[in-house]
Order: structure tokens, then sequence, then C-alpha cells
């Protein structure tokens, strides 16, 4: 070839052709692995930048002790030995929930013929009068969040009137139109929000979340093109964010709340915040050590970073925006806190609105459209629908109203210096009392209703269980293993038998301890939540709690 002369590929020739091929394979493998090192490494870069590297590095840890558990577990003589215990597990939750033997009827069929009233009647108060944890004389925490006998003679009135209504069909029940957006209105008012500000109402706090994490997300994916969206989670916050992620497709990265505050860790948050997150998430307070965030510390990371900030007051609901008034200590909370874009607060918590009844608030119109559902073009006409549901009960709407109308703000103010004095003096006797303040230690501090304890001497699933058997149904949480209590009205006016019940059986399970050493057994006998909690978090794979869980829900439904 003569110098100067560049050669030019000849693709005639098949080697040449050959050549060409192995290039572009080349080439292109090339470029796929460029794309795979970028995408992966910006993922570990987000983790090792987020978490740090050592909670990376146990992160990465506990995945690969999770995977080597679900192999174990997957092993012939292993899975056999787990089912059968799984199995036996749930015949004996089985038998605790589901009646069955002489004496019980099920109904799994309709009757030939209707039956009468009065047979009707009669059937249902035998359903009523099943045996029960007792509610009524304050032995539950939390869950029954009753307002008195007369509101909910009220209710029932209200529903009476109500009862065909659905909000569906505003022009047919322009009633409960009203009724819905006054209840929305008021509300707003309650938290302060801006003129601009909207709400919906919902079928409850879980509701409430997952559409303001919707609203979010595709106010991400409009605004900002976001297609792999991330919510940076305190872990104390509630599951029904967790609900949400899931459904949505939506990436969770969890942030410490550690002790003493047991607060979301803000550095945390800082640090985890990037370009797919479309959602910051604190509480006022949270379900499991009712313990409210840092919101305004929340706030600034947000509105630094323009990412919205939602509030969940589900909880919180008709107490924090009346702790101030009630003569207590309160933190920033609502929509003064300029970061703060959406709110839930749940009427049927402390609102006392009949079961089925919550709010999501919006600081503006513009984001409360992100979570409607409109669709122009179907065959049954144009639809639209503020969220999940489409027929809704008009008769909680009207209990709703008629709950809020009745009780009115002074009457918040009461039930809520009733409430929060006597979580205050339920915290005050876990301080004072010798027997509990050597063995329990409240987490945090708490400024609403929920008082959450652990100890760092017994095991306190087996205070739990011992509670249960006088009676008492707490609620056992974990990571870390502590025990709450939400105090509502019912519970008022017993708090002091149930210290005395708490510190009998504080003594119960020291003297069970002492036993064990002098025996030589390290272990006491464990109940019901002891032996879950216990397994659960001594397991790296939770698929055998998932099983049990799922079993559990099998259960609602046999009949
Ligand atoms: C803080 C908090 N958020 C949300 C919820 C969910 O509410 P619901 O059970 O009405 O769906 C709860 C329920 O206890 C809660 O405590």
């Amino acid at each position: 070839m003569a110098p100067g002369i560049t050669t030019v590929l000849d693709v005639r020739t098949p080697a040449a052709r050959r050549q060409l091929a192995k290039t572009t394979v080349d080439l292109f493998r090339n470029l796929l692995l460029l794309l795979f090192i970028v995408r992966y490494s910006r993922v570990a870069l987000t983790y090792l930048y987020g978490y740090g590297p050592i909670a990376s590095a146990k992160m990465g840890y506990a995945a690969l002790r999770k995977s080597l558990y679900r192999i174990f577990l997957s092993l012939p003589g292993v899975r056999g030995k787990v089912q059968a215990e799984i199995k036996q597990t749930l015949e004996e939750l089985e038998k605790k929930l589901v009646p069955s033997g002489p004496g019980i009827t099920r109904y799994t069929a309709l009757p030939a013929s209707g039956w009468g009233p009065e047979q009707v009647r009669a059937e249902l108060e035998k359903l009523h009068e099943m045996k029960h944890t007792r509610w009524e004389d304050g032995r539950v925490s939390g869950a029954v969040y009753h307002g008195g006998k007369e509101l909910q003679d009220l209710q029932m009135e209200a529903f009476g009137r109500f009862g065909v209504a659905n909000p569906i069909h505003p022009d047919v029940f322009p009633g409960v139109r009203k009724m819905e957006a006054e209840v929305v209105a008021m509300v707003l008012g309650m938290f302060n929000a801006p003129a601009d500000a909207a709400g919906v109402s919902t079928s409850g706090g879980s509701e409430s979340i997952i559409m303001a994490v919707l609203s979010a997300r595709e106010k991400a994916r409009i605004e900002r093109r976001v297609t792999k969206p991330e919510i940076i989670l305190p872990e104390t916050a509630h599951t029904a964010f967790r609900k949400a992620a899931a459904y949505f497709k939506i990436t969770v990265h969890y942030v410490p709340c550690p002790g003493p505050t047991y607060k979301a860790s803000l550095s945390h948050v800082s640090r985890l915040i990037n370009s797919n997150t479309i959602l910051l998430v604190g509480s006022a307070p949270n379900f499991p050590h009712g313990i409210i965030d840092d919101i305004p510390g929340l706030s600034r990371l947000a509105l630094r970073r323009n990412i919205p900030l939602h509030v969940d007051c589900c909880l919180g609901s008709f107490l924090v925006p009346f702790l101030e008034r009630a003569g207590y200590d309160t933190e920033p909370f609502d929509f003064r806190v300029k970061g703060v874009t959406s709110i839930s607060c749940d009427t049927h918590k402390y609102g006392f609105a009949p079961k089925g009844n919550s709010t999501l608030l919006y600081r503006s119109a513009a984001l409360r459209k992100y979570q409607y559902f409109i669709s122009p073009d179907w065959s049954g006409g144009v639809y639209a629908s503020p969220g999940i549901a489409g027929s809704r009960p008009g008769a909680l709407i009207a209990g709703c109203w008629a709950s809020m109308m009745s009780v009115g703000e002074a009457g918040y103010i009461t039930s809520c210096h009733q409430i929060v004095g006597a979580a205050k003096k339920m915290a005050e006797g876990l301080r004072s009392r010798d027997t509990l303040r050597n063995d329990l230690r409240i987490l945090g501090k708490p400024l609403v209703s929920v008082v959450a304890f652990t100890s760092d001497t017994l095991d306190i699933y087996n205070i739990a269980d011992a509670m249960s058997g006088k009676g008492w149904h707490l609620n056992a949480l974990q990571s870390p293993a502590a025990i709450h209590v939400a105090v509502t009205l019912p519970i008022v006016p017993v708090v002091d038998e149930l210290l005395n019940d708490l510190e009998a059986c504080v003594e119960e399970e020291r003297e069970k301890q002492r036993q064990a050493v002098v025996e030589g057994k390290p272990k006491a006998k464990k109940g019901d939540a002891a032996a879950l909690y216990g397994v659960a978090g001594a397991l790296p794979d939770k698929t055998i709690v998932e099983d049990l869980a799922a079993g559990f829900l099998d259960c609602l439904y046999k009949a």
C-alpha cells in the first residue's frame, strides 16, 4: 500500500463484514457494560452516601444473611418441619378466632326465606355479646375512639337519615356533599391552612396516606419527570406508607429514629435526598412511640431541596391541634410550618367520628388535583372521582359531620385535656412508682396520648402477655422491643387500675426470672406475644412471619 493512502474497509469481502459485525457487537457490549456500571454505581453511591459506609455494610450483610437463611429454609428437611409448625400455630389461632362447636351456627348460605326483624335483632345481639376484650371497660389500647353514649346515639340518627346516601351523586344527595365539604373546611381551619389550601375526605388514615403518596408521585412524574420514585421514611412512620410504596412501586429509604428522642434523624434524611425523591415524611405523633418528629427541621430540608413534606397527624388528629389550648406542651406540626405540603388527620380517631372517616389536607388545590382520577372517554360516561373509592357511604360523612358539630371546639379541648392528662398520669406512674421505675423505661418524651415503654431488665413481651392475662390489650412493638398504651376516653378512668396491674405483672415477671435463674433455666415460659415477637426478632428473613400473618388474614374469612 502506498504511504499516505488510507485503507477503506471493503465491506464487500466476507472477512471485512465479519470484522465489522464483531466491532459492532464489541461496541454494543461495552456500551451495555458502561450503562450497567453507571447505573449500579449510582445506586451504590446513593446507599453509601445516604446510609454511610458502616450502615451500608451492615445492610449488605443483613441481605446476605437473609438470602442464606431463605436457602436454608427451603432445604427439604427444614421446609417440611417449618410448614408443619406454621400449620399447627395457625390451627391454634383459628380455634381462638373462629368459634365452633355446639351452640354455634355458621351461616354460609342465604336463608331460604328472609328472617323476621326480631330474629335478625336477636342474632345481632348474640354477635354483639360474643366474648371479647372489654374495650367498654377501658381495657383496650387505642382501637376504640369512643366519644360517649350520647354522641353515639346522635351518630345512629345521622346514619338513619343518610343510610342510602352516596356522595358520588351530589345532585341526588346535596346534603352529603355539603357536609363533606364542611368537614374538610373545618379540619383545614384546625391545621391553620392557607387560603388556597384544599382537602378530601377518605375512609381512614391508611387511605389518606396512600393518596398523599400518590399525589406526590404524580407531581414528581409530571413536573420533574421522575420515573423511579423514592420516598424517605422514618422507621417509625406508619406502615401505610410502606403499603403505598408497595402498591405504587416506589423505593423506600428508611431513616433511623434513635433514642433518646426517638425522632427521625435529620442528617440521615438529608443524605438520602436525591433527584428521585418525591416525598419526605414526618409524624405528629407516630404510632409506635407517640413521638412528634422534628417537623420544622424536615421542613427546612424539604424547602431547600424543593420536595413535598407530608405530616401524618392521623393519630394526633383532634388532640395535637388542641394541645396548646388544653394547657400542654406542643411542637410545630401544621401548615404554619412553611415546608409542610400535606397533612393526614383522622376524624375517626380523636375526632370521635364513626369508623371509616379521615381527611387529607393539601397546602394547595393544585396538589390535591394530582390525586384525582378522571376518565373522560369511558363508555359508561365521563367519570371523575377524588380518590380510590367509587361509591362511598354518605351515612359515615353524616356521622362525622354530626360528631364534629356536636363536640365543637370546647368539647375537643376538654377531651384533649382528659386524654393527654391521663397519658401524662400514666407516664408519671411509670416514672415514680418504685416497682415500675426500676424495670421499665419510657421511650422518648411523649407529648400526646401514646406512652411507650421498654425494659432493660425483663422480657417486655412476657409483661404484655401477663397484662393480656389480666384482660388488657396493649400494643406490642418491635425494634426496639416495647409495648405502648394509646389512651382513649374509655381508658381515662382506669389509668390507676392499669398501673396497679402493670406493677403486679412486673413483680410476677421479676419473680419468674429469679426462679428460672435459681432453677438453672435461663428462659421463663413464653406467652403469645413473647413467642411471636421473640421469634420474629431473631429471624434474619421474615418469610415465616409473613406466612403466619397471611394465615391470620385467611382466618378472618373463615365463616
Ligand atoms: C400515626 C398513624 N398513621 C396512620 C394510621 C392508619 O390509620 P387507619 O388505621 O385509620 O388506616 C394510624 C393508625 O393507628 C396511625 O397511628
